[in-house]
């Protein structure tokens, strides 16, 4: 069985195919970096019409080289929610319109279940239960991931996701969009004893996060010691950031009793986190996944193995589906 995946939720146009049985045999990305550049920032109304331009191409160069045809496709999963509602729009229509052309199902798939499953394409995929941490530009969550389809939210952010974050506090250090990647990088130059940021909801015992204080303490910081501490200052921020999550996941895997850990979505790319979880799962004896770094980001490739993964369960498919620039993972069955 194959399908297309299709993810439009923002700024990157990603198209895949997925064979149920070889695995992934064609993945292409356009990411939009260049067009929302000089807006410091990602332009809804831009990003949907880059969406229109690079989708069918994208599509039409998959098929291409895999020498597949469209007989060749079983379904069409696509990314209906959360997102902006612009860009989810021009995947759902693409999406939905090859569906019924070919006579084939369309698949609506939630962006951070496509994350969440992104670590099961690598060749040495977690086993259920795990705990999931999904931390992206638009969520952070911590999930108790019993099989596919039965996620229980632990906790999630109050305010800013962590990507979120990371992206408004390089900002504010003067670093272009996207931010995170270029803090990261800023911080690898910062003295890691000069500043000391507090770690938000910590002494709370719920497992819930609230990152919007930190971009705050990182301005006032900013605003004192100039722009010669940037490096210091990206450098304690990514600490804080790192040392919350990590310490509120190793609360999930606690009070769970499961010993998997998985982490995805854009942060999950941050080598600074990379090495904090690496250091406590030899500690805690616990294994933490990831997805490869190409699939860290947006990607049409968790997309269509999502949709490989509800098609093979079974999973009801509303045909009137409307695509969602909110949608919960708690409400994932509520059409
Ligand atoms: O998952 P993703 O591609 O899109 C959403 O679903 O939101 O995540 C993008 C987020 C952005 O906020 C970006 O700054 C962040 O992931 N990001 C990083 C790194 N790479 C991407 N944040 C910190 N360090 C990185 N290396
Ligand atoms: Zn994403």
């Amino acid at each position: 069985m194959r399908i297309l995946g299709i993810e439009t939720s923002c700024d990157e146009t990603g198209v895949a195919i997925y064979d149920g049985k070889k695995g992934i045999l064609a993945n292409f990305l356009h990411s939009q970096v260049a067009t929302h550049a000089k807006y410091g920032g990602v332009v809804p109304e831009l990003a949907a019409r880059d969406h229109i331009r690079k989708l069918l191409p994208l599509i039409r160069e998959s098929l291409a080289y895999t020498h597949l045809n469209k007989q060749d496709i079983n379904a069409v999963a696509y990314t209906a929610g959360p997102g902006l509602i612009g860009a989810l729009l021009v995947g759902a229509s693409v999406g939905r319109s090859l569906a019924w052309a070919w006579n084939i199902p369309a698949i609506p798939i939630h962006h951070m279940e496509g994350h969440l499953l992104s670590p099961m394409l690598e060749p040495d995929p977690p086993k259920f239960p795990f705990c999931a941490l999904l931390v992206s530009g638009g969520h952070t969550l911590l999930i108790a991931v019993k099989e596919i389809g039965k996620y229980h939210v632990l906790g999630e952010s109050l305010d800013d996701a962590v990507g979120e974050a990371f992206d408004k506090t390089a900002k504010l250090l003067g670093l272009t969009y996207p931010g995170g990647p270029a803090l990261a990088k800023l911080a690898e130059f910062g003295n890691p004893h000069r500043f000391y940021f507090p770690r938000p909801m910590l002494d709370r015992p719920d497992l819930n996060f609230s990152f919007s204080g930190l971009k705050t303490y990182a301005l006032n910081t900013f605003r004192k010691y100039g722009i010669e501490s940037a490096p210091d200052i990206a450098c304690a921020f990514q600490d804080a950031v790192v040392d919350v999550l990590v310490s509120k996941s190793c609360r999930a895997l606690q009070q769970t009793g499961y010993k998997c850990l998985i982490i995805a979505g854009g942060v999950s790319a941050n080598q600074a986190l990379r090495n904090q979880f690496s250091a406590i799962s030899k500690k805690m004896k616990i294994k933490v996944y990831y997805p490869r770094l190409d699939f860290c980001t947006d990607n049409g490739a968790m997309i269509a193995f999502a949709g490989y993964q509800s098609l093979i369960s079974g999973r009801k498919i509303d045909l009137n589906f409307k695509v969602r620039p909110k949608w919960s993972l708690r409400d994932l069955y509520l059409t």
